[in-house]
């Protein structure tokens, strides 16, 4: 099934909204394989944002994810990454979608609460960014036959 990662951003952290997030995406039925607090460094940010690097937003970018903690998870179901995407809403919450997590709890482009993987490729480098293999886990759900058909 594939894979995803989503960074619950410095704001929301800071907002109290951790719990709210991820309950959008637990509700949606996606399944949490992986999930830890941490604070990311300048050098990982870097990498992380590194398709950015001389865009005019960068540095601040950089300075926003850095700022405080973040919280990261790897999230798996069927188009995990797509699905993400949606439940988050456009990169700009002032042109979100109602009902997606950027519009319900953001307003401007560099406050915008959470990151996910923007295709496969990108999954692909991005989970090993921040989660070692031996901390995700694969699992099975009791509830996984009402979720996935
Ligand atoms: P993310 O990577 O954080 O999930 O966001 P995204 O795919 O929706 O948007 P992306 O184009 O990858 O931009 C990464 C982050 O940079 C900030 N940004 N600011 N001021 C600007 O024009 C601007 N554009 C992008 C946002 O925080 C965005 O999430
Ligand atoms: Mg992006």
């Amino acid at each position: 099934m594939e894979h995803t990662l989503v960074i619950i951003k410095p704001d929301a952290v800071q907002r109290g909204l951790i719990g709210e997030i991820v309950g959008r995406f637990e509700r949606r039925g996606l399944r949490i394989v992986g999930m830890k607090l941490m604070q990311i460094d300048e050098a990982l940010a870097r990498r992380h944002y590194a398709v950015h690097e001389g865009k005019p937003f960068y540095e601040p970018l950089i300075s926003y994810i850095t700022s405080s903690p973040v919280v990261v998870m790897a999230l798996e179901g069927n188009d995990a990454i797509e699905v993400v995407r949606r439940t988050m809403g456009a990169t700009n919450p002032a042109e979100a979608a109602p009902g997606t997590i950027r519009a319900d709890f953001g307003l401007e482009i560099g406050r915008n609460l959470v990151h996910g993987s923007d295709g496969p490729e990108t999954a692909a480098f991005e989970e090993p960014l921040f989660f070692d293999k031996d901390e995700l886990v694969s699992y099975e759900r009791a509830v996984d036959r009402w979720i996935f058909e």
